[in-house]
């Protein structure tokens, strides 16, 4: 089920990874993975609410902003222009990377276009989400949804400001405090500095500067050379605010359609669309979840997987496998793959349960519901299916897998109607299962 490809000659050939569930499916691994044989990853959405880990032999790396996918020496990063970085902490994650041995001097890109995370954008985060009272969000509070917020009523800064000249840099800043302070007057929350803020904002401009460029000609330059493209995703399907489980989302697209417009490809570039499945399900934040384990089997899940989280060290409510939620993530992402990852965490349990159904009142949905309030009601449908010992997962091959494994893994791919790829059993790049 290849949607992509036009019958068109390919020129550059962009490999799609974006979370099939509610984010922290593992992306970073597989696209750590599938970077040997890419040449360029773009992250394409979101901010420093992304936590992706990597583990190699030089350390474990904790990445929020830069693609995580630059590990690989000759790989170049792109942060596109659909992103909302926050340049301080772009710095502070710039000079981790290089005190931990990696080159970034000609590899590392930031789209003039993307937009800029201010400090009063983490302020306003938290302001809103106080409002909110018992229907929090459970934003991360990294500034994301008052960035985009400004992004769409056209009063964001976008990074080709580091391009202006310090006195333009800092009026620009200036102006943007000053109305924020209007809102925050709104909420009595005292007033922040203009000149404070703008001249921090100076004061980085030439170390921004630096890394700021014009992504169409970029990408005009990768279509030249044929260049191999992997577009890295943050978050999931479920968190996108359009397809996701709105209001409880983040507030950028996850999904294939923001792979595209934040990164500046066109829908013939995509020839693989990989979906990264949990084999059981997380969230972090509030909002529905039918297969949410609550109580004791959660926190054994919970434990099992270490499921916190590694931006805010949260801990992430656990469920079983939806079948119902990923099969419209499939649908949602045209997704051409999938990758399950973390099926290592599932091993010893005597029996696993995969969720089919919901019920709903005296009626079995097999559709997802696209409206939150609806998906709240709704209760999950097990099939219930043999487990598999731990020992028995230090495998090279699928063939290799206990009968119950494959069992599992079979069922799933039948019902989604996609083909599982890659099967991740540890965090190391070796523990990878890959079917040809
Ligand atoms: P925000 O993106 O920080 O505004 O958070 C909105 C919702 O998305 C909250 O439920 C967060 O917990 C969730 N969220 C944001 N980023 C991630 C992520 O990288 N992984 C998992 N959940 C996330």
């Amino acid at each position: 089920m290849v949607r992509f490809p036009a019958g068109k000659e390919i020129d550059m050939s962009a490999t799609l990874i974006v979370g099939g569930q509610w984010g922290d499916e593992g992306k970073a691994k597989i696209v750590d993975f599938l970077m040997k044989d890419h040449d360029v990853v773009i992250r394409y959405q979101g901010g420093a609410n992304a936590g992706h880990t990597v583990v190699t032999s030089q350390g474990r790396f904790a990445f929020h902003l830069i693609p995580s996918g630059v590990l690989y020496p000759h790989v170049k990063g792109v942060l596109g222009n659909g992103m909302v970085i926050d340049p301080f902490a772009f710095i502070d994650e710039l000079h981790e990377i290089i005190s931990m041995g990696i080159d970034v001097e000609d590899r590392i890109f930031i789209s003039s276009s993307a937009q800029v995370v201010m400090p009063y954008h983490k302020l306003l985060d938290n302001l809103y989400e106080s409002e909110l009272k018992e229907k929090k969000i459970g934003s991360t509070g990294k500034g994301i949804g008052p960035a985009y917020t400004d992004k769409y009523s056209r009063r964001g800064l976008r990074f080709s400001c580091f391009l202006l000249d310090k006195d333009e840099l800092f009026e620009e800043v200036k102006g943007r405090v000053e109305f924020t302070n209007r809102i925050l007057s709104l909420f009595n929350t005292p007033p922040l500095s203009p000149e404070k803020i703008a001249s921090e904002v100076v004061g980085i401009r030439d170390l921004i500067s630096h890394f700021v460029v014009d992504t169409y000609e970029l990408i005009c330059s990768f279509r030249e050379q044929k260049k191999r493209i992997l577009l890295e995703g943050a978050q999931g399907t479920l968190l996108d605010i359009d397809h996701g489980t709105y209001p409880y989302v983040t507030s950028s697209n996850c999904t294939v359609g923001g792979a595209l417009t934040g990164s500046g490809l066109v829908p013939s570039d995509i020839t693989r669309a990989i979906g990264v499945f949990k084999s059981y399900v997380t969230r972090v934040g509030n909002g529905p979840f039918p297969t949410e384990l609550k109580g004791e089997e959660g926190n054994v899940l919970r434990e099992r997987g270490n499921e916190y989280g590694t931006t805010t060290g949260r801990p992430r409510r656990c469920g079983w496998f939806d079948l119902v939620a990923a099969k419209y993530s499939v649908m949602v992402n045209g997704l051409t793959e999938i990758a399950l990852t973390k099926f290592d965490v599932l091993a010893d349990y005597p029996t696993v349960k995969i969720c089919k159904a919901y019920r709903l009142g005296d009626r079995i949905l097999d559709r997802f519901p696209q409206n939150s309030i609806v998906l709240d009601k709704c209760e999950p449908v097990y099939e219930e299916l043999p487990g598999w010992k731990m020992k028995e997962l230090d495998v090279s091959s699928f063939e290799s897998l206990p009968e119950s494994a494959k069992n599992y893994l079979l069922r799933i791919e039948k019902e989604l109607g996609v083909r599982i790829s890659f099967i991740s059993t540890g965090p190391e790049r070796e523990k990878t299962i890959i079917r040809s």
